[in-house]
């Protein structure tokens, strides 16, 4: 009765927010970056892989050097560091996402020069670790905030912890691209453009065009990525590979993003996706991958581990419902998968459900109860 109730639900639940023309249309309030960073030394990029590129570049390490790196990583993060000249080391992450702290302070870190922390979906989680590591070893630390553009821990802004920082304005406002680089050591090179100085430089014709036809498309379908994944990217914007990869820099965003930026009301999202994510908390406890939900965490999505993962998120499709995944096996980098086999078991059991601000109370609720309907018909995948 209650699935033939929910079946009947018009509207798909995406994985992100879906925009307004208010958002797009209205003029700029003002600068962008200043609405989100409160850092002089902010460069932007067209995607937070290469915002990695030139973060490794700004620290102008020895040949050799290492980045301590968790191995359960997106390759987008991988690969650019090594394009730059980094070499990495991954260390072991345990099946609950979690690090061993004592086993990683016993490592051979003889050549490693910086550690690599990820906010990991926007939850600040074992910070307060990463940052007694890095000082006890010595290490500078490279913050990725690109889930976390707006969390804080201890009432700052993450990314202002660090040595240097990197952050996706995709994965957390719905806007295509961007990616911004933060330098917080005064000893780094900062061979960048002041964006505010230059707020207009980058390939900007093409990109406007490019996103206007996007942005119309999304408005007429209302909510981002419903036809799954990265496909509906591709569809519309052949060539958003192209754009995420592009390394000149700086790259100003495009004026519709900007324009978005400003618009958006960003106490409105903090509280709606924190309560987006108590509701899943309150409901779905025993398969959360997480177990709380720190004051200052604005999280992008809601992890849950499950069997039979492909399976399972095949049927929350079946009911609108549209998760993604912080990270399958195939965007693990290189050789991790065999050195790392906790790493693959938690590739293969992760799920991320949508809990951005467009999604209501209502949809929430939905969600969590086809979840918990499929989690007591079928047993293999609790
Ligand atoms: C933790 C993390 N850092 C960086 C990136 C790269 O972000 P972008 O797509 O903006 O290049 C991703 C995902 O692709 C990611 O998950």
């Amino acid at each position: 009765m209650l699935i033939k109730m929910m079946i009947s639900k018009k509207r798909k639940l995406g994985k992100m927010p879906g925009i307004s023309s208010k958002l797009v249309e209205t003029g700029l309030k003002s600068n962008w970056a200043h609405n989100l960073f409160h850092s002089k030394f902010v460069y932007p990029f067209s995607s937070a892989r290469s915002s990695l590129f030139y973060a490794w570049k700004s620290m102008n390490l020895p040949k050799g050097d290492e980045i301590l790196i968790p191995s359960f990583i997106c390759n987008s993060v991988s690969e650019p560091l090594i394009e730059a000249g980094a070499k990495i080391k991954y260390f072991k992450v345990l099946p609950d996402g979690n690090y061993d702290w004592e086993e990683l302070a016993s490592l051979d870190l003889s050549n490693v020069k910086v550690f690599l922390w990820v906010h990991f979906l926007g939850l600040a989680g074992d910070f307060s670790e990463a940052l007694k590591f890095c000082k006890s070893k010595r290490l500078y630390l490279l913050e990725d905030c690109s889930h976390a553009l707006l969390t804080t821990y201890k009432n700052k802004t993450v990314g202002s912890f660090g040595d240097v920082a990197c952050f996706s304005l995709r994965k957390c406002l719905p806007v295509l691209g961007g990616g911004v680089l933060q330098i917080n050591n005064p000893k780094f090179n900062k061979p960048f453009l002041n964006i505010n100085k230059n707020p207009q430089v980058g390939d900007k014709a093409r990109q406007d065009g490019e996103r206007l036809e996007y942005f119309n498309y999304l408005r007429s379908i209302q909510s981002w990525q419903v036809n799954g994944g990265d496909l509906l990217y591709k569809e519309v914007l052949p060539n958003i590979d192209f754009i995420l990869n592009d390394k000149r820099f700086p790259y100003e965003l495009d004026q519709i993003s900007q324009n978005i930026i400003n618009n958006i009301d960003f106490c409105d999202l903090k509280r709606k996706v924190r309560r987006n994510f108590k509701i899943y908390f309150k409901h779905l406890k025993p398969i959360s991958l997480f177990n709380k939900l720190d004051t200052g965490d604005v999280p992008i999505g809601f992890p849950v581990i499950v069997k039979n993962r492909d399976a399972f998120r095949s049927e929350l499709e079946r009911h609108d419902i549209l998760p993604t995944c912080h990270w399958p096996d195939y965007l693990l980098p290189d050789g991790v998968a065999k050195q790392f086999p906790d790493t693959l078991k938690l590739a293969n059991s992760i799920l991320t459900l949508p809990c951005h601000q467009d999604l209501s109370t209502e949809d929430i609720t939905y969600a969590c109860e086809v979840i918990k309907n499929l989690l007591l018909e079928e047993k293999n995948y609790a």
